[in-house]
């Protein structure tokens, strides 16, 4: 590593203009050869010696990049380092500052880099950090409720797991949440409340930052349901029963998005296709504005199977094309951007009922970290990338 006096020819070199902003605080700055993966710039100071990731995009940095950051820093090539400094020229999504507040890691910060002012505004990972919230301006009007409904034509893939939890993502984003039980099997009113006759099925979400509110999810069933009732209500998310004929067809007309879980595995690549094409046909039938994304669930993320899931991935892609490219509201979402883990406390999530005890989302970390937070915010945030929820924050939620 070659200790450097830097220079700046270009003035919009980011990581030059952040690693000399540091060098002005009394930092030792050594540049890390061209080419070096994982992080920047090392900063040195007392007993610390710090990784720096720097990030000028113009969008936002999401769960995904962050994460990248977090998983080179538990590398043993960067044991030396004692804290990783994640420095953002435009801020972070909210699922991705949702993620790290939840996880608490120590040896993390995000930070925004603000340049007219030569400073750091600290978004996670400093005792004084000031908020990334943009102060309200004035009141804007009350956006209409999002609908999303969680729909395939095959039966046990995950939609009760993938409605609930989603709907528990949007909860930790500060949004209370319905979640609409279409399926007579009535799962989620089980696996909400404590007491099958119970008429409350619901489920408090605290915040994660002590000084906010906290959030809720109420299970509703369609005949329990009528949105007058929860005028505040910006997310409504839908569990559908799998024989497509019995949900109701005025709520496939509202919906405004489809979630259509499925599985990546030889034998049933070829089969999953037709049923996510059949229900994007299905539903587009009833319902010509929703914007539908195929997930996949059950992902095995282990090393040993990166080959084949990309191989399977690519086919499955590859076939659903023949229906996307001609409805372009409808796509495959790339597991690269989000997907859901297989994981044993989404397989264990219901325990509960059996146990007698109290429901709770199967967001609970193991080490700090838990796969289904993670993942189930980063499907959030998909979606909030490619369609319009994020009207819901921008309008003052
Ligand atoms: N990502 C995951 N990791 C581990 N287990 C999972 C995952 N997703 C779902 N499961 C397990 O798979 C089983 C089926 O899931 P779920 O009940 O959500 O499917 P479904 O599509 O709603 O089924 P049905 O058609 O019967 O309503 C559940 O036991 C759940 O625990
Ligand atoms: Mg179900």
């Amino acid at each position: 590593m070659v200790k450097s006096d830097i220079k700046i020819k270009d003035p919009l070199d980011f990581e030059k203009v952040v690693a000399l902003s540091f060098k002005r605080k009394g930092y030792e700055i050594i540049m890390p050869p061209t080419n070096t993966k994982g992080y920047d710039i090392e900063l040195r100071k007392d007993d610390k010696c710090i990784a720096v990731q720097v990030k000028n995009h113009k969008a936002k940095c999401n769960t995904s990049q962050v994460k990248k950051f977090q998983h080179f820093l538990e590398q043993p090539d960067a044991s030396k380092f004692t804290e990783g400094w994640f420095i953002s020229a435009n801020g972070y999504s909210k699922p991705a500052i949702t993620d790290i507040k939840a996880e608490e890691p120590e040896d993390l910060r995000l930070g925004i880099f603000i340049a007219d002012r030569d400073r750091v505004s600290w978004t996670y990972g400093n005792p004084e950090s000031i908020s990334s919230k943009e102060p309200e301006l004035e009141p804007k009007p009350k956006p209409e409720s999002k609908y999303i409904g969680v729909f395939t034509c095959k039966g046990g893939v995950g939609k009760t797991t993938v409605a609930a939890h989603l709907a528990g993502a949007f909860a930790l984003m500060g949004h209370d949440v319905i979640l609409l039980d279409l399926d007579p099997e009535r799962n989620l009113r089980k696996l909400f409340s404590q007491d099958i006759d119970d008429e409350d099925a619901s489920v408090f979400v605290p915040p994660i930052n002590k000084n906010e509110m906290g959030t809720t999810i109420t299970v509703l069933n369609h005949d329990e349901w009528n949105p007058e009732d929860y005028p505040d209500i910006k997310i409504t998310i839908c569990d559908c029963s799998p024989v497509l004929d019995k949900n109701p067809k005025s709520l496939v007309e509202k919906f405004d998005y489809c979630v259509i879980p499925t599985t990546l595995n030889p034998l049933g690549v070829s089969k999953n296709c037709d049923v996510i094409i059949r229900t994007f046909k299905h539903i587009r039938q009833l319902n010509s504005h929703a914007e539908m994304f195929a997930l996949i669930n059950n992902y095995h993320s282990n090393q040993n199977f990166v080959k084949k899931n990309q191989v399977l991935r690519e086919h499955l892609k590859r076939s659903l094309s023949k229906y996307t490219s001609t409805d372009h509201k409808c796509k495959f979402i790339d597991p690269d951007a989000a997907k859901i883990r297989y994981s044993t406390s989404l397989l264990y999530w219901g325990y509960h009922i059996v146990e007698g005890t109290k429901p709770q989302l199967a967001f609970n970390s193991h080490g700090g970290k838990s796969y289904p937070r993670t993942d189930f915010l980063q499907l959030a945030e998909y979606l909030e990338e490619h369609t319009t929820i994020d009207e819901l924050r921008q309008q003052g939620h």
